[in-house]
This record gives C-alpha cells, sequence and structure tokens, in this order.
C-alpha cells in the first residue's frame, strides 16, 4: 500500500497549489502542501559524490555541503569501459542518498564531448555515445537499485559552457539523432531514470525546456520516458509553453511568479487542467517513490573511499610506457615532484563538487616506498620558481627515477565557462623539460578533466593519465605505480595533436548567439578516421604492464541452423541478432584486464558514414597465460544509420565489417557480413533523380549499363574492353537528370530507354 494516494490529491489540490507544485519551494526541494500532509522531497548533485547542502544553497559549488565521499568523475570512470564498476558506483551513490534523505542524485551527465575545451567535459564519459549510454544506464541502474532517484542530464545539446543558459546549438537530425540523443536514449530505455533534467541551451531556436519535440515526441512518445522532466537549475523560459512540451517540474524556486503564470493560463483557457494534472502527477509519483522507498540508514564512508581507490585504479589509462619502466620495484629511489602530489586535483569545479570527507595524497601514500618530494612548482602560479626547481633538480638528480605531478589548475577547466587552449600551465612544462635533462628515467603522472598537449612527450618514458580520480586518487595512484595494480583504462577520447585539428574547431563555441555544429557526425574518431589524422593519443587507446593475444574470431545468426551456412561471409536479415567472439588471452607475465573493442564498419552506404563506430566491448581479467572468450552481441542498431528520409533507424543491405581491437586504431581482427535489409524505400523519382541513380535501383546495372555505352558511343558489338572517350562520356551521363537527358532527344537519343529502365526498378 502506497503512503500516497495520488488520485484522491489530484481530487483534493486547488488549481493554485497544483501549479505551486511545479516549482521549487528553495533550492534543493519541492514543496509540501501541508493542508493536505503531503512532505517535500529533497534532490540533489551529483553526479561523482552527494553535495547535500543542509542550510544554504547554490547550483556552482561556491558553499558548503555536508561531508561525502567524491568518487571519479565521469572523465576518469569512463577510461574503465566498465559497466559493472558504474553500476556498483551508483549502488554506493544511491546509499549515501539514501542516509541523507535524498529523493534523487542530479546525474548522470552524459553529454558529448564534442570540444575538448567544453568546461564540462571532466563531468562527462566520452565522445563515443555508445560508451556514454552503457556506462550512464548502469550508474542509473545500480542508483535506483538503492530505490533512490537519478536525473539524467543536461537533455540535450549542452556541449559547452560559453553562454550556456541561452545558446542556440543548430544541428541537423541525423547528427542528433545518431551523436548527441543516443546515449541519453540508451540510459532511457535500459534503465528509465526516475527524472531527466532539460539541458539551458537551445536546439534549432527552441529552449530544451519548452521543446515539444525533444520532451513529448523523441523523450516519451519514442522512447518510453515514464517519469519526471525537471529543468535545470533557472532552465525555465516560458512556464506554460514548457508545461505543454512535457517539462513537470522547475527548480529551483520561482517565487511564485511562474505558478501565476500557469494558474492564470488554466483559467484562459489556454492550458487544461488536465495538462496541469499529468505534469503534477508526475510530481507525486517522485514523492511518492520517496516516500514508499525511504528507509533510514548509515553508510560505511570509509568502505566507499575504499570503493573510490578501486574505482581510480581501475580508471587510470597508462599512456607511455618505454622501457617498462612502470611498475617501480619498491627498493627504487624515486623522487615525487610537483605540488599535485600532496595536493592532488581529484575533482572539477562547479555544481558536482564535492566535500570529501578526506583525501589522500601520493606523499603520504608511498610512505612505505624510498620515495623523496620536491614541489617543484606552485599550481596557482604559471612562473616557474628558481627555488622549487633546484630542488626538483636536486632530488631528481639523486633518485633513480623521477615522477612528476603534473596537471590542470582548479580555474583551468570548470562549469560555467570553457578552457581556450589545450596547454598545461608553462612552468609544469619547463620544469618537466629541465627534469628530463638530469633525469633520464621521468614519469609524468596527470591529473586533468580533459586532454591536454604534451610537448615533452618523446623525452619521458612513461605517462600515467589519472584524470579527475576522486578523493583516493593518492592511494590508488601509488598503487598503479608499484604494480599493485596494474593499469587496465582506455581513453574514452582522442587526444588531439594539436587544438585546430579538432573537428568543432572553427565553430567553437559558436558565434554570439547561435553554434552550428557543422562538423555533424563527425566528431572525435569518427573526424579523425575519416581524415586519416595522426593523433596524440586516439579513442580507445591504453597499455597495460602485461600484454594480450586475440584470436579466434567467431560470428554466428543467433538461433540460425549453423548447417545453413553457406559459402561466403555470413548473412543475416537487419531483424537477426548477430553473436560475435573472440579469445584473449594474457601473454605477459602478470594478471591484467583488457578492454576488448568492438567497432562497426558500414563498407557502402547511400549516406556519409564514419569509417567505423563503436558497437560494443567487454573488460576481461586474466592471470597470466590465461585465456578468455568474450562475447558481444550486434542488433540492428548495430548497423543502422538514422534515415531521415524515413524517420527512422535503417541498417541498409550490403557489407559490413566487423572489427575486434586494442582500441580505434589498433583493430586485430576483422570479418565481412552480409545484411539484407527489411526496409523498402520506395524509389525517389523526381526533378533531380539522375541516370545513376535510376541504375543504381537496378537489380542487375551491368547490363544496362553495357547496353547504354554501345548507344551512347557506338563502337565493337561486343567490346571486353571500352574506349576512354566511352567510359569518359558514361561517367558524366550518369550524373545528368532524366530531364536533361530528355533535351538530347532530338539528337537521336532515344527517350523511351529511360521509361524502360524506370519499369525495370523493383
Ligand atoms: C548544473 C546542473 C546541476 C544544477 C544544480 C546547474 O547549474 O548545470 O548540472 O545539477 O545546477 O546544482
Amino acid at each position: 500500500m502506497s503512503k500516497l494516494d495520488i488520485q484522491k490529491l489530484l481530487s483534493e489540490l486547488t488549481l493554485e497549489e497544483k501549479a505551486g507544485l511545479c516549482s521549487g519551494a528553495d533550492f534543493w526541494h519541492t514543496k509540501a502542501v501541508e493542508r493536505l500532509d503531503l512532505p517535500n522531497v529533497m534532490v540533489s548533485d551529483g553526479p561523482h559524490g552527494l553535495r547535500k547542502q543542509a542550510n544554504n544553497g547554490d547550483h556552482v559549488g561556491l558553499l558548503d555541503s555536508v561531508k561525502a565521499v567524491c568518487f571519479p568523475a565521469a572523465s576518469a570512470l569512463s577510461c574503465s569501459y566498465d559497466r559493472e564498476l558504474a553500476q556498483t558506483l551508483g549502488e554506493a551513490l544511491g546509499e549515501e542518498c539514501q542516509a541523507e534523505e535524498i529523493a534523487a542524485i542530479l546525474g548522470p551527465g552524459v553529454n558529448m564531448k564534442r570540444s575538448p575545451l567544453c568546461g564540462r567535459n571532466f563531468e562527462y564519459f566520452s565522445e563515443d555515445p555508445y560508451l556514454a549510454g552503457e556506462l550512464g544506464a548502469h550508474y542509473v541502474k545500480g542508483v535506483q537499485s538503492k530505490n533512490v532517484g537519478t536525473s539524467l542530464k543536461h537533455f540535450a545539446a549542452n556541449n559547452q559552457e560559453t553562454r550556456r543558459m541561452s545558446i542556440n546549438a543548430v544541428v541537423d537530425e541525423r547528427t542528433l539523432r545518431e551523436i548527441y540523443l543516443t546515449a541519453f536514449e540508451k540510459v532511457v530505455k535500459q534503465a528509465q531514470p526516475w527524472t531527466v533534467m532539460c539541458s539551458y541551451n537551445c536546439i534549432n531556436g527552441v529552449y530544451s525546456c519548452e521543446n515539444d519535440w525533444l520532451l513529448n515526441k523523441v523523450l516519451r512518445k519514442e522512447w518510453g520516458f515514464e517519469g519526471l522532466v525537471v529543468t535545470d537549475w533557472g532552465a525555465m523560459n516560458n512556464r506554460v509553453a514548457a508545461l505543454k512540451a512535457g517539462l513537470d517540474l522547475e527548480m529551483p524556486a520561482s517565487g511564485g511568479i511562474t505558478d501565476q503564470a500557469i494558474v492564470e493560463a488554466v483559467k484562459a483557457g489556454q492550458l487544461t487542467m488536465e495538462e496541469l494534472d499529468t505534469a503534477v502527477t508526475r510530481i507525486l509519483e517522485l514523492i511518492q517513490k520517496y516516500l514508499d522507498n525511504h528507509t533510514p540508514s548509515s553508510y560505511d564512508m570509509e568502505a566507499h573511499h575504499q570503493l573510490a581507490r578501486k574505482l581510480a585504479r581501475e580508471s587510470a589509462v597508462l599512456l607511455k610506457n618505454e622501457d617498462q619502466i612502470l611498475p617501480l620495484s619498491k627498493e627504487t629511489k624515486v623522487a615525487f615532484i610537483g605540488e599535485f602530489a600532496v595536493k592532488p586535483r581529484y575533482q572539477g569545479g562547479g555544481s558536482s563538487h564535492i566535500n570529501s570527507f578526506k583525501v589522500s595524497n601520493a606523499v603520504d601514500a608511498a610512505a612505505d616506498y624510498s620515495v623523496t618530494y620536491a614541489k617543484g612548482f606552485d599550481i596557482l602560479n604559471e612562473e616557474l620558481e628558481e627555488e622549487y626547481l633546484a630542488q626538483a633538480i636536486k632530488a631528481a638528480r639523486e633518485a633513480e627515477v623521477a615522477v612528476i605531478f603534473a596537471g590542470l589548475p582548479d580555474h583551468y577547466e570548470s562549469e560555467g565557462y570553457d578552457r581556450t587552449h589545450l596547454n598545461l600551465p608553462p612552468n609544469q612544462n619547463q620544469l618537466i623539460e629541465e627534469i628530463v635533462k638530469v633525469q633520464p628515467n621521468t614519469v609524468v603522472v596527470l591529473h586533468n578533466g580533459s586532454p591536454v598537449l604534451l610537448p615533452w612527450i618523446s623525452k619521458v618514458k612513461g605517462i600515467l593519465e589519472l584524470y579527475l580520480g576522486g578523493q583516493a586518487v593518492g592511494e590508488a595512484t601509488v598503487d598503479l605505480l608499484y604494480g599493485l595494480a596494474n593499469p587496465s583504462g582506455k581513453l574514452a577520447e582522442t587526444f588531439p595533436l594539436r587544438l585546430q585539428d579538432n573537428p568543432s574547431y572553427l565553430n567553437f563555441p559558436g558565434t554570439n548567439r547561435d553554434v552550428e555544429y557543422r562538423e555533424g557526425i563527425f566528431i572525435g574518431y569518427r573526424y579523425y578516421d575519416a581524415k586519416d589524422m595522426e593523433v596524440l593519443f586516439p579513442f580507445g587507446y591504453g597499455l597495460s604492464y602485461t600484454t594480450f593475444a586475440y584470436s579466434d574470431l567467431q560470428l554466428k545468426v543467433k538461433d540460425q541452423d549453423p548447417s545453413a551456412k553457406a559459402e561466403g561471409p555470413i548473412k543475416l536479415k537487419d531483424t537477426d541478432i548477430l553473436e560475435v567472439s573472440v579469445k584473449v588471452k594474457n601473454t605477459g607475465s602478470c594478471f591484467g584486464k583488457e578492454i576488448v573493442q568492438l567497432y562497426v564498419r558500414d563498407k557502402e552506404a547511400s549516406v556519409i558514414r564514419p569509417l567505423k563506430e563503436l558497437k560494443g566491448f567487454e573488460k576481461v581479467a586474466l592471470e597470466p597465460q590465461e585465456e578468455k572468450t568474450v562475447t558481444f552481441t550486434l542488433d540492428k542498431r548495430s548497423f543502422a544509420f538514422y534515415d531521415v528520409e524515413i524517420g527512422d533507424w535503417n541498417a541498409e543491405s550490403g557489407e559490413y565489417e566487423i572489427l575486434i581491437g586494442k582500441s580505434s586504431r589498433d583493430i586485430l581482427l576483422a570479418e565481412t557480413i552480409l545484411l539484407q535489409s527489411s526496409i523498402k524505400k520506395p524509389f525517389l523519382l523526381d526533378d533531380r533523380t539522375t541516370l545513376g541513380d535510376v541504375l543504381g535501383a537496378l537489380e542487375d546495372p551491368q547490363a544496362v549499363i553495357r547496353q547504354m555505352m554501345q548507344a551512347f558511343l557506338p563502337g565493337d558489338s561486343a567490346p571486353t574492353i571500352f574506349s576512354s572517350e566511352q567510359l569518359m562520356m558514361f561517367e558524366m551521363i550518369k550524373s545528368m537528370p532524366l530531364h536533361s537527358m530528355r533535351s538530347f532527344a532530338g539528337l537521336g537519343f532515344d527517350t523511351s530507354a529511360i521509361d524502360q529502365l524506370l519499369a525495370q526498378i523493383k
């Protein structure tokens, strides 16, 4: 029996009370209606820890919040490529929310990393929607398994901080569907978050909060979202339009102004009571879920700190390891250099800022090792200070290995503004250049929320990327440096060689009021691969202290009789499920985990498509010499693009390649399949249809081509090789629209040939 009778409440609430429920009471609470014993509920940030503000409220992370555990940010966690781990994080957050009486945590953020400059990339997962969606869905499953809600954010196209509250993202529908909406779609369909938070920005001229297409049509009707849509804090524009568009709860607190607008709209007949009741019902359902599921509890902070340590270890990416400089041995004399070794940068600025109950640093964590420490640089100073440099050089000289802790200071990247360059502070780069002159065995540990340029890369032997690794990052770093843990993360985004190489470079952050997504679907590796460009580190890249061998790629159509297998590529229909398996063996001498990646390439398509797209990944744990079979399942969506002509996903007939690799640039095994589409698109016959289009739609164009060549430039009646003139002529004619061909009728061209061809199209 539920603690709340929603139908009864709907009949008892006055119009004013209903309108009032549609906006918050303060920064974090919904409104209560004491007359009817309806309590309020509290929501809190998110995403990688709980920022419960017991007294004051702010949405930019400046004021205090209760002590909690800061887990690695999504930029780090995504490199784990570990669904289970994302779910475990969610479970821990769910427990903290239960203990702190929170109805929903405001996360995860699954926006795409369109540009490495976006100040909030540290809070987002990836440049790839499949990866972001999978991890986001498991995060939500984890939190909600503890009967606490989530708020999937920021829906949608919030890919920059510059003018984030008013910028208009101009994005074509295919790009939206394939890149910017997919992660949201996955999370909604797989995990049904209790709430979705709309973004501040406009999409194609309409604010997200009042975007009927986005909220009612796509989110609710197409994807089946059943929960409540809340504004980002202050993202309300036109309250009545927003209600009609499917936006239920406005946050934080409008002080009654927008409530009044709702009341007036109902009285004026611009908004029906049913429309208002729909939103109120969803708000009451959230309160109901909280009341029915809240159990007074506490959580073990220390255990969650250890979980944060584990997450940081599993997420770190080993970018370089020349001469096997890592792992370090216990006896090696090591100099830790750089202020981050005692004050790690472990989280980002803004609404996700956590008041950590404790933070570990690498120097303390290495107390049992032979480690000296030199400050090297001041995090807040961009000038290299002679005194710190001299101490660092001395420490590096006296040690056998120097480990420099470098990274971005807090103010370099944050919610609220974007970066303008990808550089580390100059003093850090200078320090590294000076240290490598005296110590050839130099390793750099990085603390940053998104890619940085590494001008000294060829001069150091090791690079360990920790992103923003959460409050236990110090212990995790030492575990990794000394081999107590083997790095197993892989990059969830490309590190470009230069900022200018990034596909959004010319259109980020837009001009004045608009940002045009002119690169379309070609973000991240989709662009670098298509252009065959060198990058600093590719998407999916990461090293290990051990090595892995891949073999025996097997493909099978689910439920298909194996004896039906004919010669040539595997054939399947777009309604079939393809099962893929591959063997992976640990060929080194220590335990390790490998992230096996599956990409799909459409070999010939009627639209421009990326060279390959991630459609599967699995993380597998292997003892030395152990071998395991990793499996994937692919369905229609794995092969499809969003076809704007039919307004649906379309996996066209033709050949596709299944690519298995260690990274997007290290494909080890490949197999071709032949797919048969069930979609029969009508042949588009209009005044722009060309001869080439007609030929492309024929079942056997070769015979026709032969005849036509003969007709246009007669010669040998059965040539085995056409002349250059014939071939050139034919290529030119192929792009002629049919009506232009008819203009040559007076010169002897028989136009009935066109009609005969059209008649052959099935
Ligand atoms: C952020 C959201 C956050 C909210 C509440 C906004 O400024 O964009 O991500 O959940 O504030 O703090």
